[in-house]
């Protein structure tokens, strides 16, 4: 190990925890992932076996208290979130932590508060603005090759259903799923949502109802800027993992995202063909890299996250919003009216 490497511990090995794991193992520079926890023995055995990690643990509160370590990647359950960052704060642990930053308001303050006194980094995995395709996008806005920004519509399409015992935990679709649009969008456009109409149905998978959660939802955004959009979530693409952008400008547009998983294309007798992208991990592998190596340029002082728990709690702000407008029929929600003097902290 070079002498100014960060000592890593990954806390959560499930669907994206492993991939956050290998990345810090294999790809990530200036790490060293030494330590991987989870509750599940079987996850964190498996996963230190599969990755070399010389070592595992299933309680938190022993990567907490190790003095060894420097920094914590955390992708536990969105429920558990508040909790962890409070801990590793008090423990002075550099912080990289999943979205959705926390599951309510309450505890995004609580966390913001945490890190502030003790000083350390909270970077959120808001992985777009990272991902090459948007990122060339906002260069390209800012540089004024579309004029200004004017509507923005995102779509994830995740190919299906995490299972009920995600759901029960992610807060629901729109601080699930969503909230990545509503992210990138006040990325792109430079601007904030000023209000948000939610909207969403039950189309494949009857077992949410039991959380009061849909598979299908629509999100209709105002921007402060005077700009609109619109912002779709589905977990009903049995095509492949399908996430899409366009920003429309007065002077031209700016379309993000293909079906695409590489640059071949098969010609044959029966039609052209090329893979389409399966999976979040896979549409994601380079942002997923990028944001990694980023926090551990933070966490050394060379640079600062492109996303905040602040700016993440306004990302939250606006997912709950749009929750709640679902929740009342698909009313006009205005961010100032429901949130008042606590919105646009940045
Ligand atoms: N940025 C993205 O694209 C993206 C994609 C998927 C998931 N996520 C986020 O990542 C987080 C995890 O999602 P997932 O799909 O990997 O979930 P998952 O259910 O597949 O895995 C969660 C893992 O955390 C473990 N765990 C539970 N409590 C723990 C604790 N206290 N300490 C350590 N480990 C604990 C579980 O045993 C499980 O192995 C969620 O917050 C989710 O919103 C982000």
């Amino acid at each position: 190990m070079a002498q100014q490497d960060i000592r890593v511990a990954v806390l959560g090995l499930g669907r994206l925890g492993m991939f956050h794991a290998s990345n810090m193992m294999n790809k990530v520079k200036g790490a060293e992932l030494t330590l991987i926890c989870d509750p599940i023995v079987e996850h964190a055995e498996r996963a230190a076996d599969q990755l070399g990690v010389p070592a595992w643990t299933a309680d938190p509160e022993e990567v907490f208290e190790n003095p060894d370590i420097d920094a914590v990647v955390i992708v536990t359950p969105t429920s558990t979130h508040a909790d962890m960052i409070k801990q590793a704060a008090a423990h002075g642990k550099q912080i990289f932590v999943e979205k959705p930053l926390t599951s309510t308001i309450e505890e995004a303050d609580e966390v913001i508060e945490a890190v502030k006194k003790a000083d350390v980094i909270c970077q959120v995995g808001f992985m777009r603005r990272y991902d090459p395709g948007y990122f060339d996008a906002k260069q390209r806005i800012d540089a004024g090759e579309i004029g200004k920004p004017i509507y923005f519509k995102g779509f994830t399409r995740d190919s299906g259903s995490p299972p009920a015992s995600f759901i029960k935990n992610s807060g629901g679709i729109f601080l699930d799923c969503s909230i990545h649009d509503y992210d990138i969008a006040r990325y792109l456009m430079s601007s904030e949502i000023s209000s948000v109409s939610g909207h969403g149905r039950i189309l494949m998978n009857p077992f949410m109802e039991e959380y009061n959660d849909v598979d299908q939802a629509i999100t209709y955004l105002e921007f402060e800027n005077g700009g609109a959009g619109d912002v779709e979530a589905s977990r009903n693409s049995p095509y492949g993992h399908d996430i899409r952008a366009e920003i429309i400008g007065t002077e031209g547009a700016i379309f993000v995202g293909s079906l695409r998983n590489s640059d071949v294309t098969v010609q044959s007798s029966t039609g052209s063909n090329h893979e389409i992208v399966p999976n979040f991990q896979m549409r994601f592998r380079e942002a997923y890299v990028q944001e990694l190596e980023q926090f551990i340029k933070c966490v050394k002082g060379e640079e600062s996250p492109r996303v905040t728990s602040v700016d993440s709690k306004i990302n939250m702000q606006v997912a709950l919003a749009a929750t709640r407008s679902y929740m009342n029929n698909g009313e006009r929600i205005n961010m100032q009216e429901l949130y008042q003097d606590k919105v646009y902290v940045l």
